[in-house]
Formats: structure tokens, sequence, C-alpha cells
């Protein structure tokens, strides 16, 4: 997508060879017109797929996936990362570990808002190591949903999560691909 791929051009920080700060317009301050276009992007990429609901992780999913949500004109979920869950039994919980972080989140979605056959769209800022999406995921099948694809807002390609999702058997679909952030530079994987 390329008004994206000019946005990071313009505004990315490459803080190393491994991350990308883009705090200006996905992470901290929020562009609502890109964040609408790529919405519109999912949604059309995602038009013939019968989505019921767009699932995203908080916080920086949910402006990307309310976006979607609200082109497909269906309802958006943010799964919520909770430090210590009492027993609640209306909750779909997994453990995601994040390498970037060193650490483990608990991720949670109420049952009453995931319905068995029910065609879900996962949508994240970023996908690394995939961690997230496939906590996502499981949670979907738990509740016996489906998992419709997951659509990725900045993909770093030399990471391994793509690979992991694809291989695991779901559709992934990203907007930017980036190739490389060596030598401080943003090298796209379609150019
Ligand atoms: P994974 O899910 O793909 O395995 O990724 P990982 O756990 O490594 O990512 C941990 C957090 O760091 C996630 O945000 C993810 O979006 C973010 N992240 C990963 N790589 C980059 C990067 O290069 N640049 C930026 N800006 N973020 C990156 P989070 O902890 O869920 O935070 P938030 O959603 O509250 O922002
Ligand atoms: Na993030
Ligand atoms: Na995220």
């Amino acid at each position: 997508m390329k008004a994206l791929q000019d946005k990071i051009r313009q505004e990315g920080t490459v803080l190393s060879d491994r991350v990308l700060k883009v705090d200006s317009f996905l992470n901290h301050q929020v562009d609502p017109e890109l964040m609408a276009a790529i919405g519109q992007e999912f949604a059309a990429r995602y038009a013939e797929a019968g989505v019921g609901k767009v699932l995203t992780l908080e916080s920086s999913g949910i402006a990307p996936a309310v976006m979607t949500a609200l082109a497909l004109k269906v309802p958006m979920i943010f799964a919520r990362k909770q430090k210590s869950l009492t027993l609640n039994e209306d909750l779909i919980v997994k453990t995601v570990y994040s390498f970037t972080k060193e650490q483990k989140n608990e991720v949670a979605v109420s049952k009453k808002f995931l319905s068995p056959g029910e065609k879900v769209l996962i949508i994240d800022d970023f996908l690394a190591y995939g961690e997230a999406a496939l906590g996502m995921a499981q949670i979907v099948e738990a509740s016996g949903a489906v998992v419709a694809g997951i659509g990725i807002v900045i993909e770093k390609s030399f990471q391994n999560g793509a690979d992991k999702l694809r291989e695991a058997g779901y559709r992934v679909d990203s907007l930017a691909r980036i190739a490389s952030l060596a030598d401080k530079q943003v090298t796209f994987l379609e150019e």
C-alpha cells in the first residue's frame, strides 16, 4: 500500500536493525485518514470472505481494526491484556510470549462476543514473530469461530511471523512488508 510505505519513509525512525518506531501515526499519535485508508484496503481484500467480526489486541491494533470494522460494517473486539486473571468462566484466555519484550502476557476475550461458525478477521499493527496473532487465532478457534485471515499493517518480513502463520494455514495480508532495517534504512520487500 503506497500511502503507508510513503508515511513509513517520511516519518518512521529505524531504532535498530530490528525495531521501527512509528509513533507519529500508529503507536502513539494516530493518523485517522491513513487509518481509514488502511481499513478500506483490508475491507476490500476481505469483501467476499463473509467476515462477521474483526478482532485485534489492545492497544495499537485498535485504530486500524476499528476502521476495518467500520468499512466492513461489522463489530470490532479488542482482546485485553491482563496481568492476573481471577477465575472467570466467561473468558477465553491464552498466554502470548513476546520475544521483543521477553515477557508473557495473558490475552483474553469474553466468550459472549464470539459465536461458533462466525468468520473473524484478525488485525494487528506489527507482525514480528507472530505470537500475538497466533494467540488471537487460538482464541477464535477455542470459541468455535473461524479465522478468515490475518491483516497486518506492518510486517517485518525478516522475522519469522509471516512464515509461521502461513505454515499454520492462515491467510496473511500485510499492507507494508519490510525486508530489512539494516543501515538505518527501511527497505520494503516489493522494490
Ligand atoms: P509478535 O506478536 O509478532 O511475536 O511480536 P512481539 O511479541 O515481539 O511484539 C511485542 C510488541 O512490540 C507488540 O506491541 C508489537 O506490536 C510491537 N512490535 C514488534 N516489533 C515492532 C517494531 O519494529 N516497531 C514497533 N513500533 N513495535 C513493534 P504491544 O506490546 O502489543 O504494544 P501495543 O499494542 O500496546 O503498542
Ligand atoms: Na505495538
Ligand atoms: Na500490536
